[in-house]
């Protein structure tokens, strides 16, 4: 099937303003099987399927990230068409941005942890893109992964807070054999970088096998991962942290379902990952 790919917001509103299930996969492109899995997921359940590929300046708190991100349009063209992508929506920043904009999304306290404090404005930043994107398109659905956990807890927040009449699907995270989350950013990675890469999913795993026995002290599972992760040679550790799911506070105790999550630099490159982790029940006592 031919995917068509659109450019200006009024030719894809045009397009799409008969459809009552429309499904928006949003992408900042260079579409790996992490994508394919939000499209496939989008496919089964919407009709039409549209993809967003827009590498978002409003994003990144850095130049140079943005500069280095990896652009590669004609070969999501033609993976948008092997999954019958109907529509990519790949706008300009101009179309985007015709002005800087006045008006942008604050989200509140979702974005004082985890990466938030790295990445000063980038919450804002994803918040505002898709607003402006669930604006644009109407989806019914729109499909975000479970790698992003922070980023899809603003989403939800975004979306619930705002009255946004749009269903907002999570979907699981796809890793390599190895265990290493699929992300656009693995491709910047030498090949002893990426064996290196593998230490931030190790942690989490040993994190979640501490929870698993019980352990409801969070410093005790931070500092197993602070020591595995700084003995790898090449990585560099950002943050570990165990928060509550949904408004990605740091817990004092382990006493329900928490998001484990870390991010790496592996020489210029960063990684994040991070596990959803429910300890136990304690068996009653009678
Ligand atoms: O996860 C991404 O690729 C981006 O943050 C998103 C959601 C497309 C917004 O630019």
């Amino acid at each position: 099937m031919t995917t068509t790919v659109v450019e200006s917001i009024p030719e894809l509103r045009s397009r799409l303003q008969n459809h009552r299930n429309t499904g928006l996969v949003p992408t900042m492109g260079a579409l790996h099987a992490g994508h394919t899995r939000l499209i496939e997921t989008a496919r089964t359940q919407c009709d039409p399927v549209v993809v967003s590929i827009f590498v978002n300046p409003l994003q990144f708190d850095r130049k140079d990230d943005l500069d280095r991100y990896p652009r590669t349009l004609d070969s999501d063209v033609e993976l948008c068409e092997e999954l019958s992508v109907d529509l990519i929506f790949a706008p300009s920043a101009a179309e985007m941005y015709p002005a800087p904009p006045l008006c942008t999304v604050e989200v509140g306290r979702i974005a004082d942890h985890l990466c938030g404090p790295f990445r000063p404005g980038h919450f804002r930043g994803v918040a505002t893109v898709v607003m402006k994107l669930l604006q644009i398109v109407q989806p019914h659905r729109a499909y975000f992964g479970e790698k992003d956990a922070q980023q899809l807890a603003v989403i939800r927040r975004v979306v619930a807070d705002l009255n946004v009449p749009t269903a907002i699907v999570e979907v699981p995270t796809v890793r390599e054999p190895d265990g290493l989350a699929m992300s656009s950013r693995n491709r910047l990675l030498s090949g002893p970088q990426r064996a290196s890469a593998t230490v931030l999913y190790e942690a989490l795993r040993e994190a979640a096998r501490q929870i698993a026995e019980r352990q409801r002290d969070p410093a005790v599972i931070k500092r197993t991962a602070t020591d595995r992760i700084g003995r790898t040679p090449g990585v560099r550790l950002e943050y570990f942290e165990i928060v509550d799911p949904e408004e990605m506070q740091p817990v004092s105790r382990i006493d329900g379902p928490v998001r484990v999550a870390g991010a790496i630099w592996v020489g210029s490159t960063r990684l994040i990952d991070n596990m959803l982790c429910v300890p136990p029940v304690c068996p009653a006592v009678s």
